[in-house]
């Protein structure tokens, strides 16, 4: 059984972990906690909503509170009643947030709470982290006629356009976003790092306090959940190789283990599956020359963050960008890649593209086996963008100005309605 099967048959998964009455379950009206989140979050996740229900998804929604409005207001963007919500639904979408460095942070903080010593950090990744949504997948796959493909020229000067359809598989709660970190580390961590001969040789004569440590800690287990995710959707859905991203020759230790996990994996459970091995660096570089050539990718948190956004960019960028990250157990939270905007949230009509955000509502649709209507959403999507009488601004290649509606631009709302026509 595949990662993704073991994924998309929830209900038996759920069975072995939550005891979940399927039957009931299954012929209930679902429960998704949605997260709107800030800027232009709530904008795109009430059009995903109108589109899942016009595919005739019937479902509950509840609103779970997240971002920077809670931030502000309880010191906390991801209070203790959205982690309950999730814990009892397992199922959510999710918009975007704001997040502002530091000093930022503190200044805007309710006056009240200001003597609390509150420390701000991402909700996002406090989400990943508490649920354990190890995997995250990112597919980047080109629509035909969409403008914003990436092209390029080919040998005789003729312009091609490469069919990009990669996934990413992002370990999403180790590595370098694990949070384990140090600015002016304490003696006792100051000490056990100067036991290193490279540590001692390189820093250690640099003051404690002008030092700071984060580190990318790779686990075993995760490592093999990651690679094992990737291999499985490859061989269910007919890619011929996994390329793992990472740096083995120079990231010794945790590079290095991943490489060896993979090459192990494949040998002796996926041999018709070719295993590709790239430097991030060198992969950035080819992406643009033969993006068309990989199929899966699967990296570690860092890297799978920065060669999904590379892809993305060949697809459309982030009105394109949708993601799924699941935990072993059953935990699913779907959100496009993109940010709040800000600087778009205020509109009077929002001009965003609700793409990223349909297509993530249809990975959730995946996830919990109503495939048949992810495909249709998927299906109507692509009638639009190949019709291309109806384009969002940065589909039309505008600067996002509110002024784009009245040169020919369509709205946030006006692509979902688009899309509905054709469902
Ligand atoms: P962003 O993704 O919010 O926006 C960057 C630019 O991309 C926008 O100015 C806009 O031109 C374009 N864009 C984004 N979404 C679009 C859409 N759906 N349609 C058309 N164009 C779109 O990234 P930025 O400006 O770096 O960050 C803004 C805020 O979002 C920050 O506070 C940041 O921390 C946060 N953020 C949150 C993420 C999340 O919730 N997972 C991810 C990335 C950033
Ligand atoms: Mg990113």
């Amino acid at each position: 059984m595949s990662y993704f099967t073991l994924i998309l048959g929830y209900n038996k998964f759920s069975i072995v972990y939550f005891g979940f009455n399927l039957k009931k379950y299954n012929m209930s009206k679902r429960t998704i906690v949605s997260m709107p989140g800030d800027g232009i979050g709530k904008a795109v996740l009430d059009e995903a909503i109108r589109v899942l229900d016009a595919a005739g998804f019937e479902a509950e929604y509840v609103e779970g509170d997240i971002g920077w409005e809670f931030w502000k207001k309880e010191g906390n963007p991801l209070p203790q009643r959205t982690i309950d919500l999730i814990e009892k639904h397992k199922i959510a979408l999710f918009g975007a947030i704001t997040s502002k460095p530091k000093d930022e942070a503190f200044e805007e903080l309710d006056d009240k709470l200001k003597d609390q010593n509150l420390i701000y950090s991402s909700p996002i990744v406090g989400l990943r982290q508490h649920f354990g949504l190890e995997i995250c997948a990112r597919p980047c796959k080109a629509y035909a006629g969409n403008p914003l493909n990436f092209v390029r020229r080919g040998a005789d000067g003729s312009i091609e356009e490469p069919a990009v359809d990669v996934v990413i598989f992002r370990q999403n709660t180790e590595g370098l976003y694990g949070g384990v970190e140090w600015s002016n580390p304490n003696d006792q961590i100051y000490d056990a790092f100067m036991t290193h001969p490279k540590f001692k040789k390189n820093f250690g004569n640099a003051n404690k306090d002008e030092i700071s440590i984060s580190t990318r800690i790779f686990s075993k287990e995760r490592t093999e959940n990651i690679l094992r995710a990737a291999f499985e959707h490859a061989k269910e859905f007919g890619y011929k190789s996994v390329t793992l991203c990472e740096k083995p020759n120079v990231i010794r230790e945790t590079s290095g283990m991943m490489y060896k996990m993979a090459l192990e994996i494949q040998k002796n459970d996926f041999p018709e599956i070719e295993l590709w091995n790239t430097n991030i660096d060198a992969q950035m570089m080819w992406l643009t020359k033969n993006p068309e050539d990989y199929g899966v990718i699967v990296a570690g948190n860092m890297f799978g963050d920065i060669v999904s956004d590379g892809f993305a960019g060949l697809i459309g960028g982030l009105g394109f960008a949708c993601s799924a990250q699941w935990s072993k157990n059953g935990v699913g939270v779907f959100e496009p890649t993109h940010g709040s905007a800000p600087k778009y949230a205020d509109y009077e009509t929002s001009i965003v593209n609700p793409i990223a955000m349909i297509e993530s509502a249809c990975m959730m649709l995946d996830f919990i086996d109503e495939k048949e209507k992810a495909k249709k959403i998927r299906n109507a999507v692509a009638e639009v963008i190949k019709e291309g009488k109806v384009r969002t601004y940065d589909m039309l290649k505008m600067r996002g100005k509110p002024d784009v509606i009245t040169k020919g631009a369509a709205s946030t709302k006006e692509m979902a309605d688009a899309i509905i026509a054709k469902l």
